[in-house]
């Protein structure tokens, strides 16, 4: 696909389609109110005859055989002064799904006014939606429905020759494209059924993308994972015959720094349930128990590709949890990389599991902030719906900067606390740990049990559960996995090489000391 940018009036453009914005006050102006007068007040029209109003998301198709355009799409943006940049991404995503299933494969976007002098985001959210748009979860038909096939994109940056960045609006672009790639690749990921997607198979699209990118690959396999007395993850792969995978890319993008960022996720590639087995309704969803892990992999990629001036290492356990005859039963004790025992009461329970000999890696690895992504728990569902990823870390500065950073993407994401009372109830009475829990907080229960292997690291925990999959489509994206967490990754890891934080472990642990003194 090609990417372009361009200025002018509407009849000087050669495309497939013009897509103009349009608000809520159904005031037309910059591309739209060009558009609308060279086409003879067509598009005040629709929104005269109330066919479309202007909220997000409703689509109204203009005809115009006679002008260069051929057609005008009217794509919805809401409010016009709730506007963010970021929902470039879902007009973009919007319009392709519309025009590219009508076989329209050359598209020009109208920046609206509103992105003002913040053109190079807007080019890179809606070249991240365009492109997420492309995707459907038809893959393996034999024939696709409709498949979108784009060969063109262009974006219209302003009615003036001389009044816009082009530099900006092209950085922004291959931003957008190098994210919206990403993205997709965790989404095809995500797809692809545990038969094809096994701990090998994820094991193998890391060492691609090492290759492709120059970043650092090694994978650990159950003998080396043996050595280094990883018994939690080592106690779920046993009851599959696919052999379990740790799987590590590494990008060093600051060697003068000793910080080191981790992006860690949960890659079950396929949750039965184990002994403790799921109900048959909604198992063949729990294919997506490895989108963590295709998050951390599609990350990495990016992150590689954007060349940020950091440090970031990024883990992916990765096994199915399988009741087969050699399976972990409930009641036996594990011995996780850090000496810690686990008493196994759910084998169901098994993201947290895998993430513990995971995130102790982290930290042998050198990782002085760590941040994971799981789909872990069902109760993430019941708490936050599909709308947000719940937010749980130890060290509160990080993950409000976190928050903040995650705020300039699509994803979003809610904080829930960490109370020490969640890390008594998952003491078990027989080992250090117990891997499952009363229904009560759910969610924050596995958050606790998770920061007994993180020790004194800056470290944040993301539910997925609810957010890495849709089991619906919008008008911007095929259902399916969304692709979350790979644009809060890559953002915070780009924020963090901008301004190093301070390393507020560092300062507890001389807080802590001055206290004791
Ligand atoms: N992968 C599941 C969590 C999940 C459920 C993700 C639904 C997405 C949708 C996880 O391994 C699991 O089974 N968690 C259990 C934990 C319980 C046994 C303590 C759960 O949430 O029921
Ligand atoms: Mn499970
Ligand atoms: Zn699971």
């Amino acid at each position: 696909m090609q990417f372009h940018v361009t200025s002018g009036a509407p009849s000087a453009l050669r495309t497939g389609a013009l897509v103009v914005p349009v608000f809520a006050d159904g005031r037309l102006d910059g591309a739209a109110q060009a558009a609308d007068s060279e086409l003879g007040g067509a598009i005040a029209e629709v929104l005269r005859s109330g066919e479309i109003a202007g909220k997000t998301g409703e689509i109204a198709l203009v005809h115009a055989a006679t002008h260069a355009v051929k057609r005008v799409l009217v794509v919805g943006l809401g409010a016009r002064e709730s506007f963010q940049v970021s929902s470039l991404a879902a007009y973009a995503g919007a319009a392709v799904r519309y025009l590219g299933k009508r076989n329209v494969t050359s598209l020009t976007f109208a920046l609206p006014l509103e992105a003002g002098s913040a053109v190079g985001q807007a080019a890179s959210f809606l070249i991240e939606g365009a492109l997420a748009g492309t995707i459907d979860s038809t893959t393996y038909r034999t024939e696709p429905e409709k498949p979108i096939v784009l060969e063109r994109l262009e974006i219209l940056a302003t009615a003036d020759p001389h009044e816009f960045d082009r530099a900006a609006i092209e950085s922004g672009i291959e931003r957008g494209r190098i994210i919206g790639e990403a993205v997709n690749f965790a989404r095809i990921l995500a797809l692809t059924p545990a038969n094809d997607m096994t701990p090998r198979h994820l094991e193998a699209q890391a060492a691609e993308i090492a290759t492709s990118t120059g970043l650092a690959f090694h994978a650990l396999d159950e003998a080396q994972m043996a050595e280094k007395k990883m018994g939690s993850i080592l106690g779920v792969s046993r009851g599959s015959d696919e052999e379990a995978r740790m799987i590590v890319l590494e990008y060093a993008g600051d060697p003068t720094s000793r910080e080191k960022l981790a992006l860690v996720g949960k890659g079950l590639t396929f949750d039965s349930g184990g002994i403790s087995i799921k109900p048959a309704q909604d198992m063949h969803e729990m294919k997506y128990d490895m989108c963590g892990g295709a998050g951390v992999l599609a990350a990495m990629r990016a992150i590689g590709a954007l060349r940020p001036k950091i440090n970031v290492i990024g883990i992916v356990p990765s096994s199915e949890n399988l009741p087969g005859p050699r399976a972990m039963k409930p009641g036996d004790i594990l011995r996780a990389m850090n000496g810690k025992t686990i008493e196994v009461i759910n084998t169901d329970a098994e993201g947290r599991l895998i993430l513990a000999d995971a995130l102790c890696y982290a930290r042998e690895l050198g990782a002085t902030r760590i941040v994971d992504a799981a789909t872990l728990t069902g109760a993430m569902v019941v708490a936050l719906g599909h709308s947000a990823a719940g937010t749980i870390s130890n060290d509160d500065a990080f993950r409000d900067r976190f928050l903040e950073v995650a705020k300039t993407t699509t994803e979003k994401y809610w904080p829930l606390p960490l109370y020490d009372e969640f890390s008594a109830t998952v003491k078990s009475e027989i080992a250090d740990l117990r891997n499952s829990t009363g229904r009560a907080a759910g969610s924050l229960t596995a958050a606790a049990f998770l920061k007994a292997f993180v020790g004194e690291t800056p470290w944040i925990h993301l539910d997925i559960a609810g957010t890495a999959y849709t089991e619906s489509e919008t008008a911007s994206l095929a259902k399916g996995p969304t692709g979350y967490p790979v644009r809060a990754f890559v953002a915070l890891a780009e924020d963090l090489a901008l301004q190093p934080a301070p390393a507020s472990a560092h300062a507890r642990n001389g807080a802590t000391a001055t206290a004791a003194v």
